[in-house]
């Protein structure tokens, strides 16, 4: 079944909010996604009209960059700015974007593109059977956008950046390019000027012209592939932070078990599935050191990290078009006795499914250990909620389901973070094993 698009959820707009979380690490890196979309599809499409080359070329573009949110250290995300790129540390990005989006179907193609997109033509033509020939094309809209726009920050005009970009393309002709790609670009479009200020406007065009693109080309998921990215999604949410490394997979299934104790449909639990894993999704807007910071916030820390859920209210209200799951995700912190934020609800304004999040939240959270807190086990952490739903705070009926199904609620919690657990494991060895073969 394909998931009536028009309906709840616009994926074509989740797909590109999602990716354009690799800015998040470094404004000048905003919209660079996009824009290397619209390059590479400009040149895919002078070869093949075929949908699906289009669409995983797209796609690859999109999420290119997304193995950024991996790291720690800005000097890595400045490579990927950097001009001179033959360095083989700029792999690693590429690496972790492959065997992130890899495991999913959906992806596989795309992961493909990403993983060799830093590869030259001359390792391509090496290897032809090894390495992904679409990745030729990303790679090179990749460099004339960073070429361009890193010029546009110094300072240049536009036309000073794309008269440069000519000379510095043609020294990596047959080298570091393919010259049937470099011929597609100097043939159709260098000289276009409608081609450059379709791409260097206001961010919010070139997201519709991306858009646009996604539609013609008729993008569409079946219901369990748009579950099975959203629970990805979730994954590069809770990955920013090793101690949230499993949240967003143990809140989700918290949160969908606690439902099915009050009668909610199929549809509806499917619905609190896709809440939990995007619940937190704002959190990509608050730095580590506030998410991670071994002691009690200011003041002034506490109110940055209050507009997570914001963030979360606004990218979900984006693409869903559904109150429930926006509401059900970002109303987790609100408390009942109307405490909470950050809209400051009050109990009558706060539905169930948002009471459930939140006790599915709070749940999780106390049973995770963070750099400011020990864990605790999950019959202390009911103690403490029975507390707090006394006190006002959270729901009563609801901590009292939790309390009387606990050992079940929490088997599947503990089910679904280890296997969240295992898959970050898994990147973090990419990253291990990749930085010790540089060092050799
Ligand atoms: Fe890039
Ligand atoms: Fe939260
Ligand atoms: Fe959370």
């Amino acid at each position: 079944m394909v998931f009536n698009l028009g309906y709840y959820y616009n994926i074509s707009k989740l797909l590109i909010e999602i990716s354009n979380l690799s800015a998040c690490f470094d404004p000048s890196l905003r919209g660079h996604n996009l824009r290397v979309a619209l390059i590479s599809l400009a040149i895919a499409n002078k070869l093949s009209f075929s949908r699906e080359f289009l669409l995983n070329i797209l796609i690859a573009s999109l999420f290119h960059d997304i193995g950024i949110l991996f790291f720690k250290e800005k000097e890595q995300v400045a490579l990927l700015k950097e001009e001179n790129f033959n360095s083989r540390a700029i792999h690693l990005h590429a690496e972790i974007g492959f065997n992130l989006l890899n495991r999913y179907p959906f992806f596989k193609e795309a992961a493909k593109i990403i993983r060799d997109h830093h590869r030259s033509y001359s390792e391509f033509i090496g290897s032809p059977q090894k390495f992904s020939f679409p990745a030729q094309i990303l790679f090179l809209a990749d460099r004339v956008d960073v070429w361009i726009n890193n010029r546009l920050l110094k300072g240049y005009s536009l036309l000073d950046a794309i008269s440069s970009l000519k000379g510095k393309l043609e020294e990596g002709r047959g080298f570091l390019f393919s010259p049937k790609l470099l011929d597609i670009l100097f043939n159709f479009y260098y000289e276009k000027e409608a081609f450059w200020f379709n791409l260097y406007t206001e961010e919010e065009y070139v997201r519709e012209t991306v858009v646009d693109w996604l539609d013609r080309l008729d993008f569409a998921m079946s219901i369990g592939e748009l579950l099975r990215t959203v629970n990805l999604f979730g994954f590069i949410i809770d990955f920013k932070s090793p101690f949230t490394a499993t949240h967003s997979s143990g809140v989700s299934q918290t949160a969908t078990h606690l439902a099915s104790y009050f009668h909610f449909s199929q549809e509806e639990l499917r619905k609190m599935k896709i809440a939990g894993f995007l619940h937190d999704i704002g959190k990509i807007f608050i730095p580590n050191e506030i998410l991670e910071k071994p002691a009690q916030l200011t003041e002034e820390e506490f109110f940055i990290m209050k507009s997570h859920v914001y963030h979360t209210y606004r990218i979900l209200s984006r693409f869903i078009k559904n109150e429930d799951v926006v509401e059900w995700a970002s109303y987790h912190h609100e408390r009942l006795n109307g405490k909470g934020y950050p809209f400051k609800l009050k109990a009558n304004k706060i539905p169930l499914g948002s009471r459930i999040m939140a006790v599915a939240d709070m749940f999780t959270a106390l049973t995770e250990e963070r750099p400011y807190k020990k864990s605790i086990s999950s019959s202390e952490a009911v103690r403490m909620m029975i507390q707090l739903s006394e006190e006002g705070e959270l729901d009563t009926q609801v901590v009292s389901v939790l309390r009387n199904n606990l050992k079940a609620i929490d088997r599947s919690r503990q089910i679904s973070q280890r296997l969240a657990a295992e898959l970050y494991g898994e990147l973090k060895e990419v990253v291990s094993s990749f930085e010790s073969s540089c060092k050799n």
